[in-house]
């Protein structure tokens, strides 16, 4: 007796490259996106890091490769293109999510070296990572591109300047590259609030408890939480959305916009379910 046939996953033969992928959220998203069907490139600069990556994704069944460098260089996101076509043929999906939180510390002390590299690897990166990937396939075959913005793009903060204002810049840039580049290829951006990874351990390492007591949802978020979104959001039942944000906050913005501004998820369900409360 024959077995019955798999049923077909979202992204059963589509190719998907992801930057950022040896560990965080960009790992998260790779092992998304190959549990949903897709044949995945993945970088990171650290060559240990992409190997282990490629490792753990082929163990999964996944077909995989990657590539080591950094998306601060245009000869690398070329390489990376080049190697998706050579091993798949495709590249159907871009998800730029390598990222820097640096220069950190108030914007008067910025170095002009320092905030060009966060605006390379934040702003440009993106743009010719897909620029790449327009040219080799999606420009005449489709596509779906995801960057991974930061919820707190919205607010400003203390010592995050040039962080918050190249990941401003990405939104923007995000939905110029949704009007420019339909009806063949959607582009959307993921705003994460705070996540379980070594680019925010500073934070949940010594607030998690009241950030997440804060947050309507009462936890931080897990990188998988921002790898289910991604991975909905490049399939064809997202095929409507382009030019989106899609909050992958736990109910930040919620409690952002509360009078307090940090009241606490039981004060927020209060305040927002109970009659004349
Ligand atoms: N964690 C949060 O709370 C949070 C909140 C909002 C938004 N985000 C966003 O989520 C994304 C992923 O962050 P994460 O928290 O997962 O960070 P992470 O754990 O530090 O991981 C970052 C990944 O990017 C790679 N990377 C860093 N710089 C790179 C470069 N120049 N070229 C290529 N790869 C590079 C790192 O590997 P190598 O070091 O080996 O290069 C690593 O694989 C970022 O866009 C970040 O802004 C995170």
């Amino acid at each position: 007796m024959t077995s019955p046939p798999c049923a077909p996953r979202a992204l059963d033969g589509r190719a998907a490259v992801v930057t950022g992928a040896s560990r965080g959220i960009g790992r998260a998203i790779a092992e998304e996106l190959a549990r949903a069907g897709a044949a995945l490139c993945v970088t990171a600069r650290d060559t240990e890091g992409v190997r282990e990556t490629v490792a753990a994704l082929r163990a999964q069944g996944a077909d995989a490769v990657g590539v080591a460098g950094s998306v601060a260089d245009p000869a690398h996101l070329w390489e990376v293109t080049e190697r998706t076509m050579a091993a798949y043929g495709r590249v159907d999906i871009v998800v730029n999510n390598a990222a820097t939180n640096q220069p950190y510390g108030p914007l008067m002390e910025a170095e002009p070296d320092a905030w060009r590299a966060a605006f390379t690897v934040n702003v440009e990166a993106p743009l010719r990572l897909v620029q790449c990937a327009w040219r080799a396939w999606m420009g005449e075959h489709g596509g779906a591109v995801v960057t991974v913005c930061t919820e707190g793009a919205a607010h400003v903060g203390p010592n995050v300047g040039a962080y918050g204002t190249s990941k401003a810049a990405l939104l923007h840039l995000t939905a110029q590259l949704a009007g420019e580049l339909g009806p063949l290829v959607r582009v959307n951006s993921v705003s994460p609030g705070l996540v379980r990874t070594e680019m925010a351990r500073f934070v949940w390492e010594r607030a998690e408890e009241s950030v997440a007591a804060a947050l309507p949802t009462g936890r931080i978020g897990e990188p998988e939480d921002v790898a289910r979104a991604v991975r909905w959001l490049v399939s064809d039942e997202a095929s409507w959305i382009t030019g989106a944000d899609l909050l992958v906050d736990g109910g930040t913005r919620v409690r952002a916009a509360s009078p307090t501004g940090d009241a606490p998820a039981v004060q927020n369900r209060l305040r927002y379910h109970l009659p004349g409360s």
